[in-house]
């Protein structure tokens, strides 16, 4: 199997980054850069610890939003990553930056999109009173958390759940399908055409498929 090489992009703690670092032996990538828009993210030192290079490219540092996707992208092609990950960057990526690299981002988001697209989805879910909370792995477009679903999965969200019990649950589902999802990326079973996402030359439907949430979330 050959490997692919993934860049990928945070702000902050990096738990999904350190997933992806972890399980990338038992999926068809490895993570050859970190890129990262906040020095004190604590993401930087997950990745020194696993001798992985890392830059750090601080958005108010340029005087635009396409100055900063173009340094964002350089450092990519350092990295010469096939793939870009967001895992936990926040901010929006420009049009040029995501037509230069069509069907290659992928970004993981804590609820059931289409539900919930933005900030503070453990809180909102909880003052709906909504039965089911989950994340969603999406291939990345111009909108925010709007681009084509590739997979989902789920808990039921319980009486006693509160928004850090449901963050931590959360966090769970995450690190559990956010690796698989990059290893089909970089095994070649995942392609975007148009709107559209397949998964082994099969059409999935328009919220991804059902990913089952690992024993005990
Ligand atoms: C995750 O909940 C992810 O879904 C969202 O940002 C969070 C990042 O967490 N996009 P971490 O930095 O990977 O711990």
């Amino acid at each position: 199997m050959s490997t692919k090489t993934i860049a990928v992009l945070i702000s902050g703690n990096g738990s999904n980054l350190q997933a992806l670092i972890d399980q990338a032996g038992e999926q068809a990538y490895r993570v050859s850069g970190v890129v990262c828009n906040r020095p004190s993210a604590f993401g930087l030192q997950r990745a020194a610890r696993a001798g992985i290079p890392s830059t750090i490219i601080e958005h108010g540092a340029f005087p635009d939003r396409a100055a900063f996707d173009a340094a964002l992208l350089a450092a990519i092609e350092r990295f010469q990553a096939d793939f870009i990950v967001l895992a936990g960057f926040m901010r929006i990526l420009g049009p040029a930056f995501i037509r230069a690299r069509p069907g290659a981002i992928l970004n993981i988001h804590p609820s059931l999109l289409p539900g919930y697209p933005g900030m503070h989805t453990h809180r909102r879910v909880l003052a709906a009173g909504d039965s089911e909370h989950g994340i969603s792995v999406h291939f990345v477009n111009e909108e925010l958390d709007g681009g084509p679903i590739i997979a989902r999965s789920r808990i039921i969200v319980g009486e006693e759940d509160s928004e850090e019990s449901l963050a931590g649950r959360v966090r769970r589902l995450e690190h559990h399908l956010y690796p698989k999802v990059v290893g089909w990326l970089a095994a070649g079973r995942l392609q975007l055409r148009g709107n559209a996402v397949f998964l082994d030359h099969v059409k999935l439907p328009a919220t991804g498929m059902e990913h089952p949430a690992p024993a005990g979330a």
